[in-house]
């Protein structure tokens, strides 16, 4: 069977550095506890990753095989993920006095979320190792992504969503052959569970940043907002931050770029945006401090963004402080507010997550902190679609 052009060369912890050989199952960093992050060998990597062959290959995120770490083809479990469109939101733009907004519409992915990049690599790549049992704890869009791929894998999945994820989401995990626990509480109470199912059946934890490849899938949204602007990141990024992969994801994928001559030295400035009803990363920045503390009594209409603690906090931190960026909470009227606002003058329905960085942008052009020539892209991570429960109220 045919090789991929992954140059993988180890795992290493992103806090204490400890380096682990890449081709067996892992979780977290032995020594300290904390994410392992994939390395590769990038000088191998620039010499077929160019832009030019960039240009004839296929439109999904496993264009960027060589710094993926998928080793066998077999193993790419494909259902188009990825290869998003950038919008340039005109008239948005010009409604809000900042006429260089983009969307990056992460709603056409595969089960309607960003999180498909995420579990398409994460998935693979525990198939491929061998890995027989799949589980995760989710607040509805990763578990649907996970039961989608383990599906193509023919592996079982184990999903354990908070009792109140709209049924929608419950609907589709089940379709697509999960098995669906529901629990009394949230995500971090959900990955108690799953860290139950982990002792006792032996399955594999694909949550998020506690394995090394959900954050390999999502930063091809940097790979791909690179080369969809030309290979000229923006001036700022405004992402909706939970668990923090797709942030942490990007930042590594513009280290990675620049180390293989595809960008140069700008970074974006990396804005995280949260709800004020859990807010622990906002919290953490405005302290000063590496590490948030949990979030108690969180409550948002925006589940993604339901997330009291974080295991890479120290990862989104890292980013936001070093791009110059800054982290800011909206309110959930306003999250569903500009939906109404993205959806009528760009056409792209957001879900919550996706609306409450169009608030954050609105509140930076405000503060002056973004300035109204900057170029700008907001991440849609979700489509509008699924949260019919929602667009209820505000009909
Ligand atoms: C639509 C949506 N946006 C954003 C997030 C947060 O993403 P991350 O955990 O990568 O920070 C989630 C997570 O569930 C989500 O479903
Ligand atoms: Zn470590």
């Amino acid at each position: 069977m045919a090789q991929t052009k992954s140059t993988l060369t180890h795992l290493e912890c992103g806090n204490c550095g400890k380096q682990f050989a890449p081709n067996r199952l892992l979780n977290l960093c032995s020594d300290c506890g904390k994410p392992l992050l994939a390395r590769y060998d990038l000088a191998t990597a620039a010499l077929t990753l160019t832009k030019e062959a960039l240009r004839r290959r296929e439109p999904s995120l496993w264009r960027y095989e060589e710094v993926l770490p998928v080793q066998n083809d077999w193993a790419m479990l494909r259902l188009g993920e990825g290869w998003t469109p950038l919008h340039h939101a005109k008239r948005l733009g010009e409604a809000i006095g900042c006429p260089q907004t983009y969307i990056k519409d992460e709603g056409l992915n595969v089960t309607a979320s960003f999180k498909a990049r995420g579990l398409a690599l994460a998935v693979s790549r525990a198939y491929e190792l061998g890995a027989r049992e799949l589980a995760i704890p989710s607040a509805g869009n990763a578990a649907c992504a996970l039961s989608a791929y383990a599906a193509v894998a023919g592996l079982p999945a184990h999903v354990y969503m908070p009792k109140d994820v709209p049924s929608l989401f419950q609907v589709e995990c089940r379709e697509l052959g999960a098995n669906v626990t529901l629990v009394d509480g949230l995500i971090n109470d959900c990955g108690v569970k799953v860290r139950e199912g982990v002792a006792a059946h032996g399955w594999f934890d694909v949550s998020t940043l506690k394995e090394p490849y959900r954050v390999e899938g999502k930063k091809t949204m940097g790979y791909e907002l690179a080369e969809q602007m030309d290979w000229e990141l923006p001036d700022v990024i405004i992402y909706p931050t939970g668990g923090g992969t797709g942030m942490v994801g990007m930042w590594k994928a513009f280290d990675e770029m620049e180390r293989m001559g595809l960008i140069g030295a700008k970074r974006p400035r990396m804005v995280t945006v949260q709800s004020d009803g859990c807010a622990p990363i906002v919290r953490a920045y405005q302290q000063g401090v590496e590490h948030a503390e949990l979030w108690q009594g969180a409550r948002t209409v925006a589940d993604g963004l339901r997330v009291p603690i974080a295991i890479g906090d120290f990862l989104i931190l890292r980013a936001i402080r070093q791009s110059g960026g800054v982290a800011l909470t909206v309110t959930d009227a306003e999250m569903l507010h500009y939906a109404r606002v993205m959806g009528s003058k760009s056409g792209v329905f957001p879900a919550p997550e996706g609306a409450a960085t169009l608030a954050a942008l609105v509140h930076l052009l405000e503060q002056g902190w973004i300035r109204p020539d900057e170029s700008v892209v907001l991440f849609n991570t979700g489509s509008g679609l699924k949260y019919a429960h929602l667009w209820a109220h505000v009909l």
